[in-house]
């Protein structure tokens, strides 16, 4: 099987590394890629959002499947085009997408779909916006609606940077130009925070284990809400039958909807969680696997990856045998810029990579670029995700950190509590 892989971050390096692992996949390409992905597959240099371009690409390279890791080509619809060229893909399309496209749109969808989540108003002028906050009280939620890279949420006890942050969203003073004009303002959900990611072909629906991911900049959950700083799996801490009733409760009956609606979604359905004293309710959903929860849970999974990705493609996932997976644990270490996430400096080499690896991480690349003299280049906010398994969380995060205490970049940032207290055995809040 020839597959083309469409991104430029860690998630994209590790599902290049797991299907360069399938004996299935005969040819790996990716399209941009950075540094580290052309360690595993041939890079192209196609625009990820150009949907004609990339569809081309495909065609010239024969491939059977393209898998598109990214939210932004997805919701810019670059699946239709590769569709309808008879392409197999792994990744929803436009209209689908909007489920992370639109916070507004999700929360139409679940509550058509009686999933719980919290309650929420749409609004579009800061008399609405100041009207929400007040209706919730604090810690005010205030969600971009449209794509923000991670970035488009803030949750706060300052009611006047609630305002300022919908007022930015909304595109009025004093927020940028071009603000897309709605914001989403919700109740503050307590409670430790769990990723589920699905694999669907819009009907079937094959849950994977969960992970969590770590979203603020500094330990301790402190400073600004990031892409994710880290991640591990499995969770020690969670309920039993947690995946069962997630399954039941959310993830099917959003595929339900979806097709229902005349646009079914297949591809990756993320469900973040809030486990609240109050039942499990849905944070967000997107439309692809998580950066970096993917590097994770991958590193987990035991089954071949191509053939599952083509079943979702191709609507045949009723018929795959069960996943299989490790017992063992993993834990990613987000190596990021000076400045990420308001404003990363790039273009520093990167150090002691093979070192690392020769410690037993994996290093994924993220924001990465080979230099001229073949050295490797941050090119990016987040820059590396070191990844190791142990036989269990403890062990997996030791080789994690000694990975990262090999790697050195000027103003390299990383978080030093990732999977510390499920390592401990602590129960989560
Ligand atoms: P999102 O982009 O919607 O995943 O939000 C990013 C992060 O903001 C989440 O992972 C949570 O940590 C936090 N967050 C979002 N919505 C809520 C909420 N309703 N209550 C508490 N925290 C939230
Ligand atoms: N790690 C969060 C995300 O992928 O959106």
């Amino acid at each position: 099987m020839k597959v083309l892989v469409i991104g430029t971050g860690a998630r994209e390096h590790a599902l290049c590394r797991s299907l360069s692992q399938d004996p299935a996949v005969s040819e790996l390409h990716c399209a941009p890629g950075n540094a580290g992905i052309a360690r595993v597959a041939a890079l192209h240099p196609v625009d990820q959002l150009d949907g004609a371009a990339v569809t081309a690409l495909a065609r010239e390279l024969g491939a059977d499947l393209v898998v598109v890791g990214p939210e932004a080509p997805l919701v810019a619809g670059v699946a239709e085009p590769l569709r309808a060229a008879g392409i197999p893909v792994f990744g929803p399309g436009k209209e689908a997408a909007q489920l992370e496209g639109s916070k507004a749109f999700a929360k139409d969808v679940m509550a058509a779909a009686g999933v719980p989540t919290a309650r929420s108003y749409v609004c579009t002028t800061p008399e609405e916006a100041a009207a929400a906050l007040d209706a919730f009280g604090a810690p005010y939620v205030v969600k971009d609606d449209g794509l923000a890279a991670g970035k488009g949420v803030v949750v706060t006890e300052d009611r006047a940077a609630a305002l300022e942050h919908a007022a930015a969203c909304m595109g009025a003073p004093p927020g940028p130009p071009g603000g897309r004009g709605r914001v989403v303002i919700e109740e503050y959900l307590d409670g430790p925070e769990v990723s589920l990611f699905a694999i669907t072909d819009g009907t079937t629906v094959l849950p994977l284990v969960p992970a969590q991911d770590f979203k603020r900049a500094l330990d301790g959950d402190r400073g600004p809400n990031t892409g994710g700083m880290g991640a591990y799996s499995p969770l020690p801490w969670a309920p039993e039958g947690l995946v069962a009733e997630v399954l039941e409760s959310v993830l099917q009956p959003t595929v339900d909807e979806l097709r229902h609606r005349g646009t079914p979604f297949s591809g990756l359905l993320y469900a973040g969680l809030a486990l609240t004293s109050r039942g499990t309710r849905v944070i967000e959903f997107n439309a692809r696997f998580g950066d970096p929860e993917t590097q994770v849970v991958l590193a987990r999974l035991r089954t071949p990856l191509a053939g599952v990705l083509l079943a979702a493609a191709d609507g045949t996932l009723g018929e795959l045998e069960p996943l299989r997976w490790s017992e063992e644990a993993a834990v990613t270490v987000v190596m990021a810029s000076e400045g990420y996430p308001a404003s990363p400096r790039t273009g520093d080499p990167i150090e002691g990579l093979d070192a690392a690896e020769a410690d037993g991480a994996s290093v994924l690349h993220a924001g990465t670029r080979s230099g001229p003299a073949g050295e490797v280049l941050t090119a990016g906010g987040r820059v590396l995700s070191v990844t190791a398994v142990g036989a269990d969380l403890a062990e997996a995060r030791a080789k994690a950190y000694a990975g990262v205490a090999e790697i050195s970049f000027k103003g390299a940032q990383h978080r030093t509590d990732i999977a510390a207290a499920a390592a401990a055995g602590q129960q989560l809040p």
